[in-house]
């Protein structure tokens, strides 16, 4: 029996549509959410993304200012810019794009930027509160948007075997404590690289999040049938059958549509949600600055 969509895209339309009334609100008392991005370098996936963000605002009509650096750029020019935009009254909402060129020190760059404006929630004291268990400040946008879209479909995870495969800042950990968290009770594994016996780990997993980075590496095999499968990978793989001589490729093998109960597609899943929960933060960012 083939798996469900887990329709990331039909999820951040209802996020959008709820979003699109709370920035009306905001806006009928003079506050206009404002989101300001930087990316330094030209990594084309990047740009892509970033360009994508900018174009949600714009659909939702939150401002957006968008600072592009050379990848050359001096730390201490970068670090500059981010105090300007913590000082600035009107920016809610401040995200620089990772990866950073080689020469910049990103947790230095996270460090710096005001909690309350750190809507990638990537900041140690937001990450610091998710430890806590206090689920309702700034949560990075990936594994909140998974959770949300676990919801959305009605998923049971009370008591559940979770296995994240992944322990990056930005989406593993995250995603680990975030289905451990009070509400949502999971039981989670981290897997990662070094993990001995991985397939029999992802396995054992009702609900599986792969979060690594590598196309296709979770086969068919290594799913439970009828587990709920998340595939959070965007890779470009080379396919010269297309114009553009690559395509998309998540870090789950599409045949695993034949195991699981429900499956996240790449394009159109996790992506779309990030997006939605960046935009979810910077509306939320905005609302705190009118109720201080
Ligand atoms: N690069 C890949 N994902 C993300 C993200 O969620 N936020 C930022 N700032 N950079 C990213």
């Amino acid at each position: 029996m083939a798996a469900q969509r887990l329709d990331g895209r039909a999820c951040a339309t209802e996020v959008e549509a709820d979003l699109l009334g709370r920035v009306s609100a905001l806006k009928a008392q003079n506050i206009e959410p404002h989101l300001a991005v930087i990316i330094v370098g030209d990594d084309p996936a990047s740009h892509v993304y970033v360009n994508s963000k900018i174009k949600t605002c714009a659909r939702l009509g939150i401002r957006s200012t968008h600072i592009s650096l050379p990848v050359s750029e001096k730390e201490s020019t970068l670090k500059q810019h981010i105090q300007d935009l913590n000082n600035a009254e009107d920016v809610h909402g401040i995200l620089v794009q990772s990866p950073l060129p080689n020469h910049m020190d990103e947790e230095a760059i996270t460090d710096l930027i005001a909690p309350e404006k750190d809507v990638d929630g990537f900041h140690p004291q937001n990450l610091g509160r998710l430890v806590q268990g206090r689920t309702n400040g700034m949560l990075p946008c990936t594994p909140s948007g998974v959770l949300r879209m676990l919801r959305w479909a009605n998923i049971d995870l009370e008591g559940k075997r979770a296995v994240v495969v992944g322990r990056s800042r930005i989406v593993g950990m995250p995603a680990a404590l975030l289905l451990a968290a009070r509400g949502a009770d999971a039981t989670v594994t981290v897997a990662h690289s070094r993990t001995q016996e991985l397939e029999a780990v992802c396995k054992e997993a009702d609900i599986l999040v792969a979060a690594v980075g590598r196309p296709d590496m979770v086969k068919p095999s290594w799913v439970k049938p009828g587990a709920v499968v998340v595939d959070v990978g965007i890779n470009r793989v080379d396919d010269a059958t297309r114009e553009r001589g690559w395509r998309l490729a998540g870090d789950v093998d599409p045949g695993v549509a034949e195991v699981a109960s429900w499956l996240s597609p790449v394009p159109g899943g996790v992506g779309p949600m990030t997006i939605a929960m960046l935009m979810e933060n910077t509306v939320r960012a905005a609302e705190l600055v009118h109720d201080r």
